[in-house]
């Protein structure tokens, strides 16, 4: 990680604020019994892992959620607390006794390192707590549905392994089209079925992502797992519903140089852009090594002081170009807000995204390691 010293020129400011308040929003929408995990995977989707982890700590959330063991691992170090589920399934032979050193939760589905994990069980004389991904038809990871009773009946029948949580995960929940996620559910729910005949106790039987609560919350089960919608971000732009969660970033770089140039002065890489009057251009201290995509070369606006600024010529690495000729007293050292909430005006991270063909995700996930995050309360 970067070490930031005082003099960063690109920031990404963070609204804890904003996360209670979407926290409290989810809450009000399940029954009061279910459990939530928040996934802060991959960053916590950018705004920094450590930050937002410690942060939760404090919350009544039930459950941490990351891809990998290594991610689980830098969050025991830093002296986060809190139940720690790893959605992907361990490769590295050393991470099966290191989920159990760092007392982290292992998704299986395969009987194999279901083994691994009972060897382990029994060497230490412990159960070992597992959750079981049945892959009901995302087709990314999981034991296929069809096979998944097997793998459950397997599960119990090992001395050493708990079966603390079943889980699937949904692929389409934000479509308009319901019919993929209903049969989606409906399998899922043939797993839960069996489970009850066969009256195998499981605690923690979970499904609903972000575009799931929105549209599926009859399917809350006993735990919730929102991502995105915690951040305050709509999965894609179509499936907002009047649901009042609030973006937790606001994405603002420096003006590191203005100039006036006149007429037909070319800008930027490939000269894509030439001025088309006199205007003046300000150049802005982040590119696409911190995140702000090239595809917003000749695209989109960003505010400085609540003004539309236009982005003209390519996205470079580390700066970018924008008209600031509508911008009176405008300065060097000045912020310009790429994302988020200027003064009295915003610029939805939703649109941005699907500006460039990509979702709310992408963006914040590749926020790069020079933007400083602040933290406000
Ligand atoms: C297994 C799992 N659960 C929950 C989530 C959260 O999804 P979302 O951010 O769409 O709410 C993810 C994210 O991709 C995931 O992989």
């Amino acid at each position: 990680m970067l070490k930031h010293s005082n003099n960063t020129y690109s920031f990404a400011f963070i609204h804890l604020n904003n996360l209670k308040h979407n926290l409290k929003l989810i809450r009000s929408r399940m029954a009061r019994k279910t459990k939530i995990l928040i996934p802060v995977k991959s960053n916590a989707y950018g705004c920094g892992i450590i930050p937002v982890s410690k942060y939760l700590e404090k919350t009544d959330i039930d459950y941490l959620g990351v891809a990998f063991p290594f991610e689980g691992i830098l969050l025991r170090k830093n002296g986060i607390k809190k139940p720690v589920l790893i959605f992907s399934e361990i490769i590295y032979e050393d991470d099966y006794e290191e989920c159990i050193r760092y007392r982290l939760t292992p998704t299986v589905f395969t009987g194999t390192s279901l083994m691994k994990f009972d060897r382990i069980g029994r060497k230490s004389n412990k159960k070992i707590k597992v959750h079981i991904n049945i892959d009901t038809g995302m087709g990314r990871s999981g034991v296929p549905f069809n096979e998944g009773f097997s793998i459950i009946d397997l599960a119990v029948s090992m001395k050493h392994i708990e079966v603390e949580g079943i889980y699937t995960h949904l692929s389409s929940a934000d479509e308009n089209n319901k019919r993929f996620t209903l049969s989606q559910l409906n399998r899922f729910q043939e797993v839960v079925c069996y489970i009850e005949e066969k009256n195998i106790k499981v605690p923690l039987i979970h499904v609903l992502n972000s575009a799931g609560i929105i549209n599926y919350p009859e399917y809350s089960y006993s735990m919730v797992r929102p991502g995105i919608m915690f951040y305050g971000y709509f999965p894609d732009n179509n499936i907002r519903k009047g649901v009042k969660i609030k973006p937790c970033i606001d994405f603002r770089s420096k003006i590191i140089f203005t100039k006036t140039v006149k007429k037909e002065t070319p800008v930027s890489y490939g000269h894509t852009y030439y001025s088309q009057k006199k205007e003046v251009i300000a150049t802005v201290g982040t590119g696409y090594g911190d995140g702000m995509n090239r595809l917003l070369s000749n695209r989109g606006a960003v505010l400085y002081k609540d003004r539309k600024c236009v982005i003209r010529g390519r996205v470079c690495m580390d700066q970018f170009m924008i008209d600031i000729s509508p911008v009176k007293n405008f300065k060097t050292g000045d912020l310009v807000t790429i994302f988020g909430s200027d003064r009295t005006k915003s610029i939805r991270l939703e649109e941005v995204a699907s500006s460039i063909g990509t979702i709310p995700y992408e963006v914040l996930c590749l926020l790069g390691e020079r933007v400083q995050r602040i933290y406000l309360s």
